[in-house]
């Protein structure tokens, strides 16, 4: 029960990674705020969650990439639980897969609208989300914010520019920013990169060193442990979770 009296708004959460995160947050004890942008799936998947864990799970209709549902989502959480000790910023994807793209089209022709997508949901929903929780952190002094990065934000992409562009700047610039400023008030920020992880088939197909894709399992218990006590020395970093992927020999 690591987590029991603590509170974390998850962003991306009613569905993959963050949604089984949620689910493994309030099953040691914890309190969840659920924030996603799909309506249909936040409402089942938080009903889902309240029916096993009564009172402790809440869902807010939240697009990261709108300033005002930040801070939307942030005063939920503090409306109905006091506190935020955990920012978990799973929203994301890349932009050609959720806006479907045809994979043929080259990096000039696909409308910069796609891009602006692409990096307003991966980079500044984070920049966003963080900044929004922070003014709460500091206040409480302490809290962690964990930023999913990507492989894709070492090897690069160059079809989807966005994502590669909008992970590293996560995976390295913004993490290393936030756990600098926060440090003084007890907050700590970290990154953790995956390579392929199956909560999609097409996952299966990518190359690792180990041979295979991830569970999302074993991303997840990796973030249970970086947002736990057990990870107090933790700050500033990027963890590859890769299967050795950005190891591969070229
Ligand atoms: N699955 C992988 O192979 C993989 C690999 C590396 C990194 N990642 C990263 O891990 C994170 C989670 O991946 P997943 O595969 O579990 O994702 P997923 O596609 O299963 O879930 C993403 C969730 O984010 C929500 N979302 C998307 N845009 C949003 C927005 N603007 N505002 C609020 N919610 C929004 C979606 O509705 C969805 O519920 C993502 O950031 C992804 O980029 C995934």
């Amino acid at each position: 029960m690591r987590f029991e009296g603590k509170t974390a708004l998850v962003t991306g959460a009613a569905s993959g990674m963050g949604f089984l995160f949620s689910e493994c947050f309030l099953k040691e004890g914890g309190n969840v705020v659920l924030a996603d942008f799909n309506e249909e799936a936040l409402q089942e998947k938080t009903a889902g969650l309240l029916e096993l864990y009564p009172g402790r799970a809440t869902g807010v209709l939240t697009d990261v990439r709108r300033y005002e549902d930040a801070v939307k989502a942030r005063d939920k959480a503090v409306e109905t639980f006091g506190r935020i000790d955990v920012l978990a910023n799973f929203a994301g994807g890349t932009a050609r897969r959720i806006l479907k793209v045809p994979g043929e089209l080259e990096f000039p022709d696909v409308p910069i609208d796609v891009f602006d997508f692409g990096l307003d949901v991966n980079l500044k929903g984070p920049f966003y989300m963080d900044h929004a929780v922070l003014s709460v952190m500091r206040e409480q002094k302490s809290g962690v914010i964990v930023h999913l990065g990507s492989v894709t934000g070492v090897d690069g992409d160059p079809k989807g520019m966005d994502y590669p562009t909008a992970k590293a700047g996560l995976m390295y610039g913004l993490t290393k920013s936030v756990a600098q400023y926060g440090a003084k008030y007890g907050i700590r920020c970290v990154s953790v990169s995956p390579g392929p992880v199956l909560t999609r088939e097409a996952m299966a197909k990518l190359r690792t060193l180990l041979g295979r894709a991830a569970e999302p399992q074993e991303v997840v218990d990796l973030i249970l442990y970086l947002v736990s006590d057990q990870a107090s020395f933790i700050t500033g970093e990027n963890i590859m979770i890769d299967g050795g992927r950005s190891v591969m020999p070229k």
